[in-house]
């Protein structure tokens, strides 16, 4: 049998769409979710990770960013691509070299409306509530160097009506999020054209 296609995801929080990649592509004939990595020794990504026994690995800023062991890892394991599922810091250049195209990020609004630095999780869904938006969604893109601002895969949008709390707002999101990320990132490693 062929190899499959291997992902390691990136997350920093709670890790519901960690989980629920990890379920969509487990048994997957052709592609593997291999490792989940973490900025945060304490993210309960790793408790929902670990049950799935899939293996997990923490790292600290310095060596995320002043050394290559991470990446020398991700090569070791003939990573393919790169998730990002609520990962917050910045993608550093040398990964990026390494998988060009290759690492996928989802943003919990309309890219551009509400991107950039320290807008991530309720912080956007504040400001959607805040700005009266009348719509909001999901934006799935490939990363580049700068937050936010690589190519657009997929948006999916909801309505937002006058009384929605911020926290109503997450809620609609969270059933995007479910629906798409998984399917999308099918999308790009087995049929890309479909999303050009
Ligand atoms: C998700 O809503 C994701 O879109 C967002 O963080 C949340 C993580 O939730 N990402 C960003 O805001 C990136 N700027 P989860 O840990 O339950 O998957």
């Amino acid at each position: 049998m062929s190899q499959k296609i291997k992902i390691a995801i990136f997350a920093s929080g709670n890790g519901s769409n960690a989980e629920n990649i990890i379920t969509y592509f487990n048994n997957h004939p052709s592609i593997a979710i291999s490792i989940v990595l973490s900025n945060k020794a304490d993210a309960y990504v790793l408790q929902r990770t670990s049950k799935h026994g899939i293996k997990t690995r923490v790292f600290g800023r310095d060596e995320f960013y002043n050394s290559s062991a991470i990446l020398e890892e991700l090569k070791d394991d003939n990573i393919d691509y790169i998730v990002l599922a609520g990962f917050l810091w910045l993608i550093p250049e040398s990964l990026i070299t390494h998988f060009p195209n290759r690492i996928i990020n989802i943003h919990p609004a309309l890219l551009p409306k509400h991107g950039g630095k320290g807008m991530y999780g309720m912080h956007v869904h504040e400001a959607v509530v805040a700005q009266h938006d009348k719509e909001t969604g999901i934006t799935i893109h490939l990363v580049n160097s700068r937050y936010d601002e690589g190519r657009v895969l997929f948006q999916a949008k909801t309505p937002v009506s006058p009384e929605d709390t911020a926290d109503e707002v997450a809620a609609k999101i969270h059933t995007l999020e479910m629906t798409y990320f998984p399917k999308t990132i099918e999308q790009l490693l087995l049929k890309p054209e479909s999303l050009e």
